[in-house]
């Protein structure tokens, strides 16, 4: 696979830095193939890291070195040694100032890591461990300076970007021309920033609590200007809800965010000059979706949050990763419940844990929420780290109440302010500030994999007390075969027959949180006047999977009468999961598939409720994902699951075109586009109605999506529209709908992203041929992420039949695109792989062919760290 298998690093491994900078002075001189860096760095011996003077060692990739001095005196080359990290540098005296300058090629980096360019744009990426690809820097997030940034470049780079304030501009003689940025807040290397380009920009400006007026600006591209109001309010809104929350104000006198078409994953918080995917800022009705605009209001948010919970309190090393993004995550996420609908927000994110995180807790890469050990921490921008991440904060908060959960976040933020601390500081300021004992709750950030709760219970009428039995257990996940019980905050309510919640004790409380910390525990309620309903894990207080034993004829009493809106919907998944296991047996076993006549009626009361919130109904008739239902099965039957739904969703269609056909008329209303959650919640409905229809193929199903397409004038029901047409027209419409499509939008590179997503993920236009030749298309770029996950990514992880094709074409295809992908970008390739590490979920032939393509991968020849990291993984037994 490779001849030096990359360094392994590991938690307690951990030591103070051994030198600290208190100030570093950057000076780039901008070319595309031939940037110079020059650093200035005031560098003192680290007190509480023992006696004498180690060599004192910098990480540097990537980096062509000119010189370097300590106090005015170039050093000798035997001063200095390379290493495989970078430099190790001796050192005579306890403080001094070290000068660097070495040369970077920005033109070159197709990594999107350190300095590169998009479009012509310079800009940066520094975390996790990017700072080390611009210069020679102890880059580790517990080393902590201040920056000064000059940027010095040809003038037809006008805007030139970097944190802080801006203190100085001038011109060269050269016809060049320079700015000076200074950013008075010690910062780890991984949030500095540059940006440099002809940019247009937005301004606004945000006044704090405090009365102290801050500078907003927004930088584009000049063609995207008229795509930015919606990050701002965003942004405005973002600003006030941390006051309101949370107590935070933000700190300089300026907040800029900058949009690339190129970059790795969603957005960076660097301090003061947030640094966002094109894809997750710029909105307009016309070219953009609802779950676009949700997108950016959530990102736009969380890295704005980031300046407290990341940047001011940072993290000690990238093992505490989920310290601040799970805690952001778990801010952001209450950020869009407070603005939006906050069931239909909790019911989004459960569905993306389930579908995704379980997935990656049950598989090769399982990992804590803080890792023990990483060879790239790029692969450790995970599901688990950010969303389960957020779960475990949600529940310290389900725990200590949001009053308790305040006081903590105030105890750690004031703590903490302007250090590199861990998640274990973290869990210790909420248990100060109040009074609680979290020793065992702390496994949460230890143990890997998703617990699994087995509840049973017993009515006794004639003493009227209700019993509940709970176990837990967590299966083995690499390296961690034992675990030990977690500690479960379990929301439970009764509901009796008239279908209200019972009171569950004098003061007549209708739910409670249960404390789960054995691995079988009784709970008892007393003064149960009859045989109650339970309604378990309400709100998804915990991210467990909780099993028990309902009837139909119950599912449906929840799925109708049950107070907790999330555990409404939760009822109709378990109902559809018990169908679609049905069905999948019967296709198996080569019978009729039949759906049961009380799940097609239920779907048309909650069709037919007007009174039901319209998302919540479209949550519920969609049927849980092709992806969902492999990550819940024991081992994948991918013809199987295909074949289930696809004959679930056939039939509710056909059975209920009446009722489909009058919500879809009703709710086709012409109104003037807003993203506000009552209309976002209408447009939902109405297009899933559009969907169902459109599988009957019927001829006026197609007309009325064939009208939507010509008429719509928001981007959420043109794409509706267009994706039905692609997935169920007949090839010539469907054709002519997509080049109707890119000849209208062809210049707008957002909407030919989404153009791109919704051929690549067709179940029916979405052939390995097809996909094939969209990347000869010239939208397609392979050095561009987005286009890389809106074709590749959409194949591999949205196309369930082709993808798992059981000629295992689908896989050696992937294999062959990781292969090339990681010679230009091996984050993006490391990520791209990770669908074909899952074959031992799979039964008999597709597992090996599965195998077979990561075998490829790993012989394909010398592979970058990160893709090393997940094929080994991937293929250990
Ligand atoms: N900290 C970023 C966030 O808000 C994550 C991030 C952005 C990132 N770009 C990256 C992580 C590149 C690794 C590599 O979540
Ligand atoms: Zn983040």
């Amino acid at each position: 696979m490779q001849d030096a298998q990359p360094k392994t690093m590991y938690l307690k491994d951990y030591r103070v830095p051994d030198y600290l900078v208190d100030s570093t002075d950057l000076h780039f001189e901008l070319e595309p193939k031939a940037t110079l860096v020059k650093s200035r760095l005031e560098i003192r011996r680290n007190p509480e890291a023992g006696q004498g003077l180690p060599p004192l060692l910098l990480n540097g990739i990537d980096l062509e070195l000119l010189s370097i001095a300590i106090d005015g005196s170039i050093l000798s080359s035997i001063s200095y040694q390379e290493t495989p990290e970078g430099l190790s540098v001796s050192i005579d005296k306890p403080e001094f100032i070290l000068e660097i300058h070495n040369r970077i090629n920005p033109e070159d980096n197709t990594s999107l890591e350190g300095l590169y360019l998009s479009n012509d744009m310079y800009c940066t990426q520094c975390e996790a461990e990017g700072f080390r690809k611009i210069t020679f820097y102890p880059d580790r997030p517990d080393v902590m300076s201040k920056f000064t940034t000059t940027i010095m470049a040809p003038a037809d780079y006008p805007v030139l970007l970097s944190n802080g304030n801006e203190v100085d501009r001038g011109y060269c003689d050269d016809g060049r021309h320079f700015v000076t940025w200074e950013d008075p807040f010690a910062k780890p290397a991984y949030l500095f920033a540059l940006v440099a380009g002809d940019l247009e920009h937005v301004d606004d400006s945000f006044t704090t609590v405090s009365g102290r007026e801050v500078k907003l600006q927004i930088f584009t591209e000049d063609k995207n200007i008229g795509k930015c109001d919606h990050a701002m309010q965003s942004l405005k809104k973002a600003m006030r809800w941390d006051e309101e929350v949370y107590g935070r104000e933000y700190d300089l006198d300026i907040f800029m965010v900058v949009a690339v078409d190129h970059f790795n994953m969603g957005a960076m918080e660097n301090k003061g000059l947030n640094i966002f995917n094109s894809a997750c800022v710029l909105a307009s009705p016309e070219t953009a979706t609802d779950s676009a605009f949700q997108r950016i209001e959530s990102i736009i948010g969380h890295e704005y949050f980031h300046n407290w919970s990341g940047n001011r309190v940072t993290c000690r090393d990238w093992f505490q990763l989920s310290l601040k993004e799970g805690f952001t995550v778990f801010r952001d996420a209450e950020f869009s419940a407070d603005l939006n609908s906050r069931a239909v927000k909790r019911i989004e994110d459960v569905s993306l844990l389930r579908t995704s995180q379980f997935s990656e807790d049950a598989g090769p890469m399982a990992h804590p929420i803080r890792p023990d050990s990483y060879m790239e921490i790029s692969n450790f921008y995970t599901l688990t780290v950010y969303e389960k991440g957020a779960e475990v904060v949600r529940m310290i908060h389900t725990i200590l109440g949001s009053e308790g959960f305040r006081k903590g976040s105030d105890l750690y933020f004031e703590r903490h302010d302007g250090c590199a601390v861990t998640c274990e500081d973290f869990i210790a300021a909420m248990e100060d500030a109040n009074q609680v004992d979290l020793s065992q709750f702390r496994r949460w950030y230890s143990q890997a994999g998703t617990p699994e709760l087995n509840v049973t219970d017993h009515y006794d009428g004639s003493l009227d007390v209700y019993q509940l039995k709970v176990r837990q257990f967590c299966p083995a996940t690499p390296e961690q075969d034992e675990k030990l019980p977690f500690h479960i905050p379990l929301k439970v309510g009764l509901l009796g027959s008239n279908g209200a919640d019972m009171a569950l004790d004098e003061a007549g409380a209708t739910q409670c949180v249960l404390e789960v910390t054995e691995r079988e525990q009784t709970f008892e309620f007393k003064g149960i006047k009859e045989q109650p309903l339970l309604s378990l894990l309400r709100g998804f207080s915990a991210p467990v999977k909780v099993r028990h034993n309902y009837s139909r004829e119950q599912l449906l009493f929840l799925m109708s009468n049950d107070s907790d809106t999330f555990n409404r919907w939760d009822a109709s998944q378990r109902l559809a999961f018990t169908a679609l296991d049905q069905l999948q047996d019967a296709y198996r076993q080569g019978r009729n598939l039949q759906l049961p006549p009380e799940m097609i009626a239920a779907y048309r009361d909650i069709l037919i409720d007007r009174e039901l919130d319209p998302a919540l109904a479209a949550e519920i008739l969609q049927l849980p994902s092709e992806q969902l239902i492999a990550e819940e099965s024991e081992s994948i039957d991918a013809d199987a699951i295909f074949t289930a739904r696809h004959f679930a969703r056939e039939t509710l269609a056909n059975a209920l075109v009446p009722e489909l056909k009058e919500r879809y008329i009703e709710l086709s209303t012409e109104k003037s586009y807003s993203p506000n959650a009552k209309d976002i919640s209408e447009r939902r409905l109405k297009n899933v109605c559009l969907e169902y229809l459109c599988i009957t193929k019927s001829t006026e199903a197609l007309g009325f999506a064939q009208r939507q397409f010509e008429a719509a004038s928001n981007m959420t029901d043109k794409a509706a529209a267009l994706s039905a047409l692609i997935n169920y027209a007949d090839d010539q419409q469907a054709d002519q709908a997509i080049k109707q499509f890119y000849e209208l939008w062809r210049e707008d590179t957002q909407v030919i992203e989404l153009w791109l997503a919704l051929q690549s993920s067709s179940s029916t236009r979405g052939t390995l041929e097809n996909i094939k030749a969209l990347m000869q298309h010239s939208a397609f770029e392979m050095k561009n992420p987005n286009k890389v996950r809106a074709v590749i990514g959409g194949f591999a992880n949205r196309n369930f039949s082709q993808f798992h094709k059981s000629d295992g074409s689908g896989f050696e295809f992937v294999a062959e695109q990781v292969i090339t992908l990681d010679k230009l970008n091996p984050q993006i390739a490391a990520r791209l792989v990770i669908p074909i590490t899952r074959w031992k979920k799979y039964a008999g032939k597709l597992a090996e062919k599965m195998k077979a393509a990561l075998l490829r991968v790993a012989d394909s020849g010398e592979l970058s760290k990160d893709v090393f990291e997940v094929v080994s993984k991937g293929l250990k037994n």
